[in-house]
């Protein structure tokens, strides 16, 4: 069979033949047929805007590798930090790179003290943690003269360096913030996960329970890279402009912050909040198939099978209530996950628990407020958006992000003066 696309316009009788690659052709051949001939794709549902090395999705399979390692395996055995090197690099570190990685990371926590003195206490005292970290990635470029210098492959070294370093010091600071309690430092001997627990939590004595740890580290692993979504789109198309990361990460960071994408894990605890007990259970579910309420943290754009990041969560959720004691809402949700799985709308539609249903319990009975959950996904997925920054800036094929439209407005028309109107 040969691996080629062969596309005719009925208008001109004109055909071209181009080659699938991995099940995808080039929409140049288009315009070979005609300049001005375009694809309609809202959503971008039949497009792939790049080529990547790396994350690979299988939906209809349930995969999801990081530059080729199985996402269970990574959650198993790695920690955030390795895996964001991975993501950046392509390959795993040897000993000496992943000292070397976790060292510099270590020591680039600390931010500006203005950027809490007079930037964060600036904020209204019942600031959306979100809004407040999506400003403070943009805010925090301008503390650097090379935020710029996106042509410089050390520049932009130190600038991912910073961001995925002071992502956890900006969200703890906003939580701080938030409740009115004084910032904690960065402690540069704690692990990357637990130093951000630490300066969450600690008031006084505090010590972080190493179950806990390593729980925070596996959603961090977890929600680290998911190829071509909103948020890393975003982070792509404002970086193709060349605008500094700073500003693309808030970018990307904005696009998080929405119901449809991040922001579902606090829509999942408000929503099971709101149902409030298992006998509720089966009249949300007909809400939800009469179209008046949705299902979140369920059904995903890719997924077309159990989102194998919602596996590794809920036994991730066990060990989490070892310490915590279990969340009142968790039987709730095991409830609608079970009507949910065996009723026809969702079956039929493919519909299965995301990353999302499960992750807002864990977050809610390690103590975290609802408001901070997309917070919370934000710092780890920092490495998968600068991946994608990086990767794109070194795509010959890529240029500024500029698509096409369909226009369907009006033909030309004289002006009318107010007074004729
Ligand atoms: N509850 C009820 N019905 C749903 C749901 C849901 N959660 N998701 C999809 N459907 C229905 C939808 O109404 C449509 O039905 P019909 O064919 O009758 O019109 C069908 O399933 C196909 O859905 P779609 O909206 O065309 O699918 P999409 O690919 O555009 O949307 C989604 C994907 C994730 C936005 C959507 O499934 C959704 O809104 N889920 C709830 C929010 C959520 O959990 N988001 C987190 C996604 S995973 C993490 C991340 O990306 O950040």
């Amino acid at each position: 069979m040969p691996e080629t696309i062969t596309i005719t316009d009925d208008r001109t009788g004109k055909t071209v033949t181009v080659p699938i690659e991995g099940g995808v052709f080039p929409s140049s051949a288009l315009r070979e047929l005609d300049p001005n001939l375009y694809c309609y794709d809202p959503a971008y549902l039949s497009t792939a805007s790049c080529k990547s090395e790396i994350t690979y999705l299988d939906g209809g399979a349930g995969i999801l590798r990081y530059r080729g390692y199985p996402i269970e395996q990574l959650a198993e055995k790695s920690t955030y930090l390795e895996v964001a090197y991975l993501l950046l690099h392509g390959e795993l570190p040897t000993t000496a790179e992943l000292e070397q990685w976790v060292f510099d990371v270590t020591h680039h926590t600390f931010i500006h003290e203005n950027m809490r003195k007079r930037f964060v206490d600036g904020f209204h005292y019942d600031a959306h943690p979100m809004g407040m970290f999506v400003s403070a990635l943009a805010a925090l470029g301008t503390f650097y003269d090379d935020s710029k210098e996106i042509d410089d492959p050390e520049a932009r070294r130190f600038q991912t360096l910073r961001l995925i370093a002071k992502a956890p010091t900006i969200a703890a600071m906003c939580y701080r913030f938030s409740v009115g309690l004084p910032f904690n430092q960065p402690d540069n001997d704690l692990s990357y996960p637990a130093n951000f627990l630490n300066m969450m939590w600690k008031i006084g004595e505090y010590e972080v329970d190493p179950i806990l740890e390593r729980a925070m580290d596996v959603l961090f692993i977890l929600h680290a890279d998911h190829e071509q979504n909103c948020g890393t789109t975003a982070m792509r198309v404002i970086g193709s402009s060349q605008a500094d990361p700073y500003s693309s990460a808030a970018g990307a960071a904005s696009a998080l912050y929405g119901p449809l994408h991040g922001g579902a894990n606090e829509a999942v605890v408000r929503m099971l909040t709101e149902i409030g007990s298992i006998d509720q259970v089966p009249a949300f579910i007909e809400s939800v198939k009469t179209g008046e309420d949705r299902l979140m943290g369920f059904g995903h754009r890719v997924y077309k099978s159990y989102d194998p990041r919602a596996t590794i969560i809920k036994a991730t959720a066990d060990d989490v209530f070892t310490v915590t004691g279990k969340n009142p809402l968790l039987d709730i949700a095991l409830a609608l996950e079970e009507v949910a799985l065996s009723d026809s709308y969702f079956v039929d539609r493919n519909l299965y628990p995301n990353v999302d249903f499960y992750s807002g319990l864990i977050y809610q009975a390690m103590g975290f407020p609802v408001d901070m959950f997309t917070v919370l996904f934000g710092i780890p997925r920092m490495s998968g958006w600068l991946a994608h920054w990086e990767e794109s800036l070194n795509d010959s094929a890529q240029k500024i992000s500029r698509p096409r439209q369909w226009y369907d407005g009006p033909d030309e028309r004289d002006y009318v003066a107010i007074t004729d109107r």
